[in-house]
């Protein structure tokens, strides 16, 4: 029987595992959030949510590349907020820890979003800062250090649960994006959102999805996401959570060694279905025991370099 401990706090909220179901993922009905959950999943995130329903965009909307990559443009489909808490309630009244992802178009909306979203019970919100595609939402209106500010900021005054930042990997300094929000007050910062991307049909000489752009997530951005991740922990001093690719227990924990307090799993999910978590579990608990790591907060950091050292913080932009 594995020995390590699994659990960890982020940003004051306890988790029983650094698992964490990704957004945009399974996340959409109460039971699907539940049913996360209950596979062992450490706190399940909400598709991400905004003021009006949206049916998102037409077929097609998902390519895939074998296992390692999916490219998707969904459209940020969801119920709109008057809808939603009810399907919160259901995860939460079985006793899910549930973290709610909004999307809003400024500042204004993300704040109002976030109050709406902290009255149905969640434990932490996180900005969708990031989605690399929607117009008017994601990165148009989160992709800079100005912004990504700004948003924190107004969020952070409307509600009083930890803020969570949800950052883009689509610009040159990814880490001075998580800086920005740290400015603004968030308690944690998630890294990475999809990389916008393209797949071309070319007998039908057209885009493969309806939408044209898309986000590429799976195991192709794994070292990408590692990389800011990497970055981001030497320059900010709240809690980093490590998105991108993780889909075995060794990539749960190269994220934490880079930096990560916790990790996100969503690509895996799509493809390996939910018990991915019970996977994932019991691998991480095994993979500590045979590096004797005593329990996955030990892990968080154990790659970072030294200050002084070639690549440590003060080489790192
Ligand atoms: C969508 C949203 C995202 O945040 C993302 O990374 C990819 C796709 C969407 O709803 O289309």
């Amino acid at each position: 029987m594995p020995v390590a401990d699994l659990a960890v706090q982020l940003a004051g909220v306890p988790l029983r595992n650094p698992l964490v179901l990704a957004s945009g993922i399974w996340g959409e009905s109460g039971d699907s959030l539940l049913g996360a959950w209950n596979a062992g999943a450490g706190a399940v995130i909400t598709k991400s949510i905004g003021s009006t329903p949206r049916p998102g965009y037409p077929n097609p909307t998902i390519e895939t590349y074998g296992r390692w990559g999916m490219l998707n443009a969904m459209g940020l489909p969801n119920p709109g907020i008057d809808d939603y808490p009810k399907e919160i309630a259901r995860a939460r009244d079985a006793g899910a820890t549930v973290i709610g992802s909004v999307f809003g178009g400024d500042a204004d909306e993300f704040a109002r979003l976030a109050g709406r979203m902290e009255a149905t019970g969640v434990a932490a919100l996180e900005l969708n800062l990031s989605c690399p595609h929607a117009e008017g939402y994601g990165t148009e209106v989160g992709g800079t250090p100005e912004a990504v500010e700004t948003i924190v900021r107004s969020v952070r005054r409307a509600v009083h649960v930890p803020v969570i930042a949800k950052i883009t990997p689509n610009t040159a300094d990814p880490a001075a994006l998580a800086e920005a929000a740290e400015r603004g007050g968030a308690a944690a910062v998630s890294a990475i959102n999809t990389l916008r991307a393209l797949a071309i049909d070319v007998r039908l000489r057209r885009p493969v999805l309806a939408h044209g752009l898309g986000g590429l997530s799976g195991a192709a951005i794994k070292p990408v996401g590692l990389a800011c991740v990497w970055q981001i922990a030497q320059r900010v001093s709240i809690p980093v959570i490590g998105v991108g690719g993780v889909a075995t227990a060794e990539d749960a924990l190269e994220y934490l060694m880079a930096g990560a307090s916790a990790v996100e799993v969503g690509t895996a999910v799509a493809f390996e279905g939910i018990d991915i978590f019970r996977r994932l579990g019991t691998g991480l608990a095994a993979l500590l025991d045979e590096l004797e790591i005593p329990s996955a907060a030990a892990a968080v950091g154990l790659a970072r370099r030294p200050p002084d050292a070639p690549g440590g913080p003060s080489h790192a932009r």
